[in-house]
């Protein structure tokens, strides 16, 4: 099948299947490999320290794998200015290091077992291992930033204290006078686009890409960052296996309110089931694993799931209109291609 990065360059562009199943050019595919071929030994390197269980700890997750999918984002972007700029790969280092540090951290929030198909480090070790092991992976991803300079320091510091502030409201819960479905969406865009819009903006920054595109990449993954974690969050019901490395239902367990929930008590369906469903979400379900199944179930059949993956289905289309306002390369149809696979993804 031809692609249509052939007819824009006028040369004979192969499609290849490039990250994420993408259908893109074969060059892009090629280069986006090597490059992350040294963001991989990067980081095996950036984890080895002199502390033995701090190594280890930290290795446990780098080595784990992962889908690197923020990485990619900056390499992509890159792609925009010059892709062999000397910050591109660092940058995309410390987005991963940063999300791994969180990933830490966020299971001892959410008291999750599983991580990368693993067990937990909170689970392996202890809640104060897998803090500090956080730490260590933040400390070591503000090193290597510091190399890129003032402008990306700021970006990232910007960027981690919107993370925080949304696990935080994401802990607090929506209080009575808030809309609970802006609230939820405000911890979303928080807690997880803005590092994934962190992730474009470094690849564009980095490259020397004009402002214009550096704008309009932030923007946009931004927006697909908010789809990213939809799908998390449906993921994190709908899934019947362990395929994305995590257990599914831990939200539902943790108390931890999703897209689909708020749809179910906003009022979609008026049946008993569905009355049952919303007598079932507002108790507390860590402790009572058959009331927990009960509920998973009925969530799993309910409408709200339609609902919540029609929100999806949007927030991807956003993103998808702001990318086609930027220049006509074979990163853009990569980029496009990643709005269908945040609605598509099962792992
Ligand atoms: C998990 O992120 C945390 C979220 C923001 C949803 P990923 O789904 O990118 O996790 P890995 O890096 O592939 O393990
Ligand atoms: C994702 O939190 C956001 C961060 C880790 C900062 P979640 O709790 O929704 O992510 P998973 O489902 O555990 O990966
Ligand atoms: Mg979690
Ligand atoms: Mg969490």
């Amino acid at each position: 099948m031809s692609h249509p990065s052939a007819e824009k360059s006028g040369g004979p562009a192969e499609a290849a299947t490039g990250p994420f199943g993408l259908p893109v050019d074969a060059a892009l595919a090629a280069d986006a490999a090597r490059r992350l071929a040294t963001v991989e030994e990067m980081l095996t390197e950036c984890v080895r320290g002199d502390d033995a269980l701090l190594t280890e700890a930290s290795r446990h997750l780098v080595e784990a794998g992962g889908k690197r999918f923020r990485p990619m984002l900056v390499l992509l972007a890159s792609h925009f200015g010059d892709p062999d700029a000397p910050g591109v790969v660092p940058a995309a280092v410390v987005v991963e290091l940063t999300h791994l540090g969180t990933l830490y951290h966020d299971d001892v929030m959410d008291e999750a077992p599983v991580r990368r198909g693993q067990e937990s480090a909170n689970y392996r070790w202890t809640n104060t291992v897998a803090i500090l092991t956080g730490d260590y992976l933040f400390a070591r991803a503000s090193d290597l930033l510091a190399d890129l300079g003032p402008e990306a320091v700021r970006v990232q510091a910007r960027a981690f204290g919107r993370l925080v502030r949304g696990q935080m409201q994401e802990t607090v819960g929506p209080r009575s006078d808030d809309d609970p479905l802006k609230h939820y969406l405000q911890v979303v865009a928080d807690k997880t686009a803005s590092l994934i819009a962190v992730s474009g903006h470094f690849g564009a920054l980095l490259s020397g890409a004009s402002p214009h595109v550096v704008h309009t990449i932030t923007s946009a993954c931004e927006k697909i960052g908010v789809a990213f974690q939809l799908s998390d969050d449906i993921l994190d019901i709908a899934s019947e296996t362990e395929e994305s490395g995590k257990t599914p239902g831990t939200d539902l367990r943790e108390g931890v309110r999703t897209l689909p929930m708020y749809h179910v008590l906003g009022g979609i369906g008026s049946g008993p089931d569905d009355a049952r469903l919303r007598e079932l979400l507002v108790q507390d379900l860590s402790e009572d694993d058959a009331l927990h199944a009960e509920a998973l179930a009925l969530l799993r059949a309910h409408p709200a799931m339609d609902r919540a993956r029609a929100d999806l289905r949007r927030w991807a289309e956003d993103a998808r209109t702001e990318l086609l306002t930027l220049p006509d390369i074979p990163a853009r149809d990569a980029f496009t291609g990643l709005c269908d696979y945040v609605v598509s993804r099962t792992g």
